[in-house]
């Protein structure tokens, strides 16, 4: 079965808008009891759940292509990685110098792999909040974070996450989550986090990359269609989702289990209260 680890989970790769680590006790207590061969993160963010698990094998994906190509540096590369990030400097000019490269024609292409990582993880280290934003056209917005405390290059925590992703057979893919329908295997164990239901038609949504598609009710109808892809093939998954209704009533032929996540605090004492999730899954839980 699985190990599960919160020590390991506290230290994910990067921190991550909409990251798991808070909720994670909660998570485990409903991944399901029987073993699995491969565990699969189609939305896999800093990895929160990866990281904790400890399976055997897995696939992990998601679609912000930074993010991956850290992953694969990580595992592959890590060596490189580090010597590059040591000679980064934590003040403001360095900063916005390093923030202003995805504006240039080809970004991708053009800085290799390893810069590409080592940029990215220093932008998160040394951003404000150390959360990761883009505009609209991709371009890395979040403010530099004034942070002189800031470890740029943490090495010995590279070396446990390369170790980790390479003791753990993972295999990194970087793309839209229904290109793993081909990949993934029928005794795998299926996790997914994907961007939440806005909770109304007014309220605000959190952005993930430069595309605002999941503001639609469109998005969680196509994940839908992936998750009862899953279970005709008799894939267990389990999802964690916003209490907005409409995740109820598409849902509904599946178990929902709803809990308290976040403590909210507020001068009015009537407004103060728990923020509610989701847990969707395809098989029994008590
Ligand atoms: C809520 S975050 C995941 C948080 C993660 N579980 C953690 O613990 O940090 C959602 C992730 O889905 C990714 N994403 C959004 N649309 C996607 C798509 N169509 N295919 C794959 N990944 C997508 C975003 O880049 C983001 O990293």
């Amino acid at each position: 079965m699985f190990n599960f680890d919160l020590d390991r989970a506290q230290k994910s790769l990067v921190r991550w808008v909409g990251g798991k680590s808070r909720v994670l006790p909660r998570l485990i207590q409903y991944i399901p009891k029987e073993s699995f061969s491969c565990y699969v993160e189609p939305f896999v963010g800093a990895g929160s759940l990866y990281f904790a698990l400890h399976p055997k094998k897995a696939i992990i994906n998601d679609n912000n292509i930074e993010l991956i190509n850290t992953y694969r540096v990580i595992k592959d590369n890590k060596d490189e990685l580090i010597e590059l990030l040591e000679t980064f400097e934590n003040n403001k000019d360095f900063y916005l110098k390093l923030r202003a490269l995805d504006r240039e024609e080809d970004f991708i292409n053009k800085y290799s792999q390893v810069m590409r990582a080592a940029r990215f993880i220093y932008l998160l280290k040394t951003c404000y909040n150390g959360l990761h934003r883009v505009n609209s056209k991709n371009y890395f917005n979040t403010p530099f974070g004034s942070k002189t405390s800031v470890k740029v290059c943490n090495s010995v925590h590279i070396t446990k996450l390369s170790q980790y992703l390479n003791e753990h057979e993972t295999l990194i893919e970087c793309g839209d989550y229904m290109n793993l329908l081909d990949k993934i295997d029928s005794n795998s164990f299926v996790y997914m986090d994907p961007p939440y239901a806005p909770l109304s038609r007014t309220s605000s949504f959190t952005r993930y990359g430069k595309s605002n598609e999941w503001a639609y009710d469109s998005s969680q109808q196509r994940l839908l269609s992936f998750c009862n892809e899953l279970n005709k093939r008799g894939i267990k998954f389990l999802q964690s989702n916003s209490t907005a209704p409409i995740i109820y009533e598409l849902y509904k032929n599946y178990n929902i289990i709803t809990f308290d996540s976040i403590r909210t605090v507020s001068a009015d004492t009537s407004k103060r209260g728990y923020l509610q999730e989701l847990l969707i899954c395809n098989y029994n839980v008590k």
